[in-house]
């Protein structure tokens, strides 16, 4: 049984932040973050209570289990949370044997499965809650994510990595980037389809890993490739995200329709941003992708007309040195 505690209460532990996602995150975790979903790392086993169960019945949960609160769920859908709040205010009510119908919490903020996990992390920070439940895309409750569920998958995560460059060290990998290697890939990214936002850098990174090409210069691919991906999703009409791989050099190229951005040099720098609080809702909107995909480049440029559309290059010497600085998310 795991532990089913809501959102209803802020958690002193989310208060001091998660040190990933942070401005000297390794690239290593800002890939991990983009790639893992929460429907990898959530807890699954939910105790949950019907709308017609008592407060009573909600306070004996949360003490044989240890939880902060318990989900009111009917045939998988969310109605609200009951939280220790709620029952502290039925016992000095006095109306602890109501039902839970009447006195849960449903203003919810909730997470999606297939969003990846960064968007949780900046939940946690953004709301300072421990824990959010988690709805699939037809709206059903399919299970519930807090900070150790996070922290646990991106040890294991890590580790996994760690082996593998470790492997890497002691047997150098074949090379796969001669100047003979040649790959033209492009893929339509659709405005403000976030079901599918960052398949496209996702599938980029996978067939850079496949052909063998640097750990860390695949990672700096496909942190702009995400950033720019996501960008055309939520700033734009829509637009294509591609990749070509020739001569020992990789360029990836964002383009879009409109609406084109109004002072490019601004909108490069660390933390600005024209995103409206629905966009920050979803958890983007901090103002750094675009000063990220430049950071992580060895060319970048950026042509933008207003109306017409933006187009962005980033281009990456397979063989050559890593920029100075890593980004920050
Ligand atoms: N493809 C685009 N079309 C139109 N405007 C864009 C596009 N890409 C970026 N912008 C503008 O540039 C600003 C800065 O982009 P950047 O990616 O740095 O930050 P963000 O997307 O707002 O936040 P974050 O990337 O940190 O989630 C955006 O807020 C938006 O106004
Ligand atoms: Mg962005």
């Amino acid at each position: 049984m795991s532990d089913p505690a809501p959102n209803t209460e802020p958690d002193k532990a989310a208060s001091s932040g998660i040190p990933v996602g942070g401005e000297t995150s390794p690239l290593v975790i800002m890939e991990l973050i983009q790639r893992l979903k929460i429907r990898d790392v959530m807890t699954r086993n939910l105790v949950t209570l019907t709308r017609e169960d008592t407060m009573r019945r909600a306070q004996e949960l949360m003490r044989i289990g240890h939880f902060n609160g318990v989900p009111i769920a009917e045939n998988g859908r969310l109605y609200g949370i009951v939280s220790i709040d709620d029952i502290i205010r039925a016992l000095i009510g006095g109306y602890i044997d109501d039902t839970c119908a009447k006195h849960m919490s449903t203003h919810l903020i909730v997470l999606e499965d297939d969003m990846p996990i960064s968007f949780a992390l900046r939940y946690f920070e953004n709301y300072k809650y421990g824990r959010f439940p988690v709805l699939s895309r037809d709206r059903a409750l399919v299970g519930i994510v807090s900070q150790r569920d996070i922290n646990r998958v991106l040890l294991y995560e890590l580790t996994a990595e760690i082996n593998r460059l470790e492997r890497q060290i002691t047997r150098p990998p074949e090379d796969g980037i001669g100047d003979d290697l040649y790959m033209l890939r492009e893929y339509p990214v659709v405005r403000h389809d976030f079901e599918n936002a960052g398949k496209a850098a996702n599938e980029i990174k996978r067939l850079l890993r496949e052909r063998n090409v640097d750990t860390r210069v695949t990672r700096r691919i496909a942190v702009a490739a995400y950033e720019l991906e996501i960008n055309i999703c939520i700033h734009s009409h829509g637009g294509t995200l591609a990749m070509i791989v020739s001569k020992g050099v990789a360029e990836i190229v964002a383009k879009d329709t409109g609406p084109g951005i109004e002072d490019v040099e601004w909108a490069c720098q660390d933390g600005t941003s024209t995103a409206n609080d629905w966009i920050r809702s979803l958890g983007f909107g901090a103002g750094m992708g675009l000063a990220n995909s430049k950071r992580v480049s060895d060319h970048f440029e950026i042509k933008s007309a207003l109306g017409k559309g933006t187009t962005i290059r980033c281009k990456f010497d397979l063989r050559g040195p890593a920029p100075q600085q890593e980004p920050s998310p």
